[in-house]
């Protein structure tokens, strides 16, 4: 190591002389460290290099001062704190049962899994869903992308509903497997009520009632026929107008 850091300076004669810099210096005491902290691959500098990434990611809407930097500083060290404590020999067996009710209420939305893949976690309810080129929302969220035509029943004829929650599935390790989407039917037109659109067999519009009914249907993906567009006219009338491309 003394031979390099001595030729060091008849290799490369630009760098500066005399003192030795820090990185050279560090370099001197590498079996020290190796001692001290083990393998290399876990005090390098990529995970540093990383870290520091990951930090300079975290959105902090302009926000400076110290006070948001001081929180996260201290949140990396108290989680850093507890790492290194549940691998002590010493841990009590409390503080593991301890993280693992943690572990179960509090599922992160997005964790490596087994395999160490990552793998996107999704939350119990979505703001939208793609179908078939559309986005469908629920009312709540944004109303024209809410009304659908579906099938109540594979082997009923379709009905006009609106979308209430659309929910991501999960089976028990927590991954996503699909979703529903909780829809209330809308009412069937009184029978004293006139439907102008019947006689327009090739316009796919049809009149139901504007009240929904209480009762929910849950439906998946493929029991959508189609997005509606609604219009709200005449005596609690709703003309739904199917708007699929087909
Ligand atoms: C509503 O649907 C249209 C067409 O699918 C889409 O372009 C738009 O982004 C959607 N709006 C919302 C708020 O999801
Ligand atoms: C139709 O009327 C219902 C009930 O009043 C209302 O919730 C809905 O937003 C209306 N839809 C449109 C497209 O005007």
């Amino acid at each position: 190591m003394k031979v390099w850091t001595r030729d060091l300076q008849t290799l490369f004669p630009h760098i500066r002389g005399s003192t030795p810099r820090p990185n050279i210096h560090a370099a001197a005491h590498i079996y020290d460290f190796l001692l001290l902290f083990g393998p290399v691959l876990s005090w390098w500098y990529f995970p540093f290099e990383h870290l520091i990434g990951v930090l300079q990611k975290i959105n902090t809407n302009d926000h400076t001062g110290g006070e948001m930097e001081a929180t996260i500083m201290k949140t990396m060290a108290c989680t850093a704190n507890i790492h290194c404590w549940l691998r002590h020999p010493d841990c009590p067996d409390a503080i593991h049962v301890l993280k693992d009710l943690f572990d179960k209420c509090f599922v992160p939305v997005s964790r490596p899994d087994a395999l160490n893949e990552f793998v996107e976690r999704k939350g119990t309810h979505r703001a939208y869903v793609a179908h078939d080129g559309d986005n469908l929302s629920p009312f709540k969220t944004h109303p024209g992308n809410s009304t659908i035509i579906y099938r109540p029943l594979p082997s009923k004829p379709p009905v006009a509903g609106q979308i209430q929650s659309i929910e991501n599935l999960h089976n028990h390790d927590g991954q996503n497997t699909g979703i529903c989407l909780h829809v209330h039917r809308h009412n069937l037109l009184s029978k004293a009520l006139y439907d102008p659109f019947l006689q327009f067999p090739h316009f796919n519009a049809k009149t139901y009632s504007t009240t929904l009914r209480a009762a929910e249907d849950i439906i998946g993906l493929d029991d959508i026929v189609a997005h509606a567009a609604q219009y709200n006219y005449s005596h609690g009338r709703s003309v739904m107008v199917s708007l699929s491309r087909q």
